[in-house]
């Protein structure tokens, strides 16, 4: 028999990736399931539960100060705290010998477990953080969903590849793939609550096999766009080695699959790649983007690039810049380079001043800008179909919306359109987002 949390309300804060949010909305189920009910603010609630990010030193940081506040909230209004994720997953115990006012830490694998965990820890504190060898269901009843109209689903977890800057294998594991049978019950169920669009996810997409039949990506993504009543599919993370032509070929059959991807390139320099142990070059990632752009003509692709990793030079740093010209990403995410703990570049020196970091990051960063100008501005003058999701902060009947390419659309709109498809005139742009009218 599980514990029973009936009454107690609790405040779920996500740090990270989609990954994490899903999570979130898992945890927030299993929590409801055990008879808690949800609450709006860290101050009304009994139970704060905070999802963690390790992936830089910044999201490390940016925890512990959210944390800090949280302490001192606790000394007016007592509640039970508890530290979940990839930080408590990487630091496990040491989180409450470094701060003695965290009540419960729990890895990734161990959210099932939380009524129980929450019962006991306002006895004393406990730490959980076990790694299951197998694929952990949590059970699509047991997922408050943010937007029913889009469904996260979780088709794989964890990472086998080590890049040498990464902590993600050492705080979600090794690589599990969840059975497929089970993914398409997750999807028609979502389908039933409202869904028109999943992202499936999982570190590393691309390597996924049905543990049952050994099917990989290609066959899950013909199987999910089946699934009637889905209109766009989406997934992320990619990873550039592991992108067979078969998943090319999927997604140019299927009529499901967005012409968007997130195809992580890090560096354009094969010298930093191969320090990096990404098991790819500048020239397999270049041939990749041409298969893929030969056969999905509207692709745009998104991607991951960091700066002043050890022993990154100017001329490193140049070639990156001059693979995004070539390329022309329709949106980067760029990071400095900040070392972690357990990682195998973690044992050389971070020998990229800071300056010099910022210096790159910032030039990057504007290169970026100037490209995405261009690319949105091509659009200005189309009809495009986007998919609602909700108010924009620019005021009143002001929409905002996503397209297939998952480019942001600002719109007006006499209602409110979200999780509808409508289509919108483009009739402006900036380098982050489009504007237009629904007609
Ligand atoms: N599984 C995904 C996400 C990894 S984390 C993938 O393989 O891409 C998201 C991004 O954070 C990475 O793509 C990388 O660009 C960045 N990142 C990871 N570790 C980092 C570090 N130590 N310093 C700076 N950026 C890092
Ligand atoms: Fe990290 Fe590399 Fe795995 Fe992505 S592929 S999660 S960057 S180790
Ligand atoms: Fe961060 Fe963990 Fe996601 S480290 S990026 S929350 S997998």
């Amino acid at each position: 028999m599980s514990p029973t949390l009936a009454g107690l309300k609790v405040f779920v804060r996500t740090f990270g990736c989609q990954m994490n949010e899903n999570d979130s909305e898992h945890i927030s189920g299993v929590l409801v399931r055990a008879g808690a009910v949800k609450a709006g603010a860290p101050e009304d609630a009994d139970v704060v539960v905070v999802n963690t990010c390790a992936v830089r030193q910044k999201s490390e940081e940016k925890l512990y100060s959210f944390l800090g506040r949280l302490s001192r909230l606790k000394k007016r209004r007592p509640f039970l705290l508890g530290v979940v994720g990839c930080v408590a997953q990487v630091r496990q115990a040491g989180l409450i010998e470094r701060l003695p006012f965290v009540d419960f830490v729990a890895g990734p694998d161990n959210y099932l477990d939380l009524p129980e965990i929450i019962g006991r820890a306002a006895e004393a504190p406990v730490v959980r953080t076990d790694f299951g060898r197998d694929w952990r269901e949590i059970g699509a009843e047991a997922t408050c969903r943010e937007a029913p109209w889009s469904a996260f689903v979780p088709v794989m977890e964890g990472c086998d590849n080590f890049c040498a800057y990464c902590i993600v294998p050492f705080s979600r594991g090794r690589e599990k793939y969840r059975p497929l049978e089970s993914v398409i019950g997750e999807v028609r169920a979502a389908v039933e609550a409202g869904a028109v669009e999943v992202q499936l996810l999982g570190q590393n997409v691309n390597s996924y096999r049905d543990p049952r039949s050994g099917v990989g990506f290609a066959a899950l993504l013909d199987a999910v766009g089946a699934v009637p009543g889905i209109e766009w599919v989406r997934f992320i993370t990619s990873h550039p080695k592991n992108f067979g032509d078969d998943i090319i070929s999927a997604m140019a059959a299927g009529r499901k699959v967005c012409p968007a991807l997130h195809l992580p390139l890090q560096s354009g320099s094969s010298r930093v790649l191969g320090r990096m142990n990404r098991g790819y070059t500048r020239e397999d990632y270049l041939a990749l983007v041409g298969r893929l752009r030969q056969s999905l003509p509207s692709l745009l692709l998104m991607t991951d690039v960091i700066v002043g990793f050890p022993g990154e030079t100017e001329e490193d740093f140049e070639a990156t810049c001059n693979l995004l010209r070539d390329i022309r990403f329709a949106g980067i995410f760029s990071f400095r380079y900040s070392p972690r703990p357990l990682t195998a570049a973690a044992a050389v020196p971070d020998d990229v001043p800071l300056e010099v970091k910022r210096r790159r990051l910032i030039a990057l960063q504007a290169l970026q800008k100037s490209i995405q100008a261009g690319i949105y501005g091509s659009f200005v003058g189309q009809d495009l179909r986007v998919l609602g999701t909700g108010p924009s902060p620019k005021g009143a009947g002001r929409f905002s919306g996503r397209t297939a390419g998952n480019l942001v659309v600002n719109f007006d709109s006499a209602s409110d359109p979200s999780g509808r498809f409508l289509t919108v005139r483009i009739t402006g742009s900036g380098p982050y987002s489009l504007r237009g009218q629904a007609i």
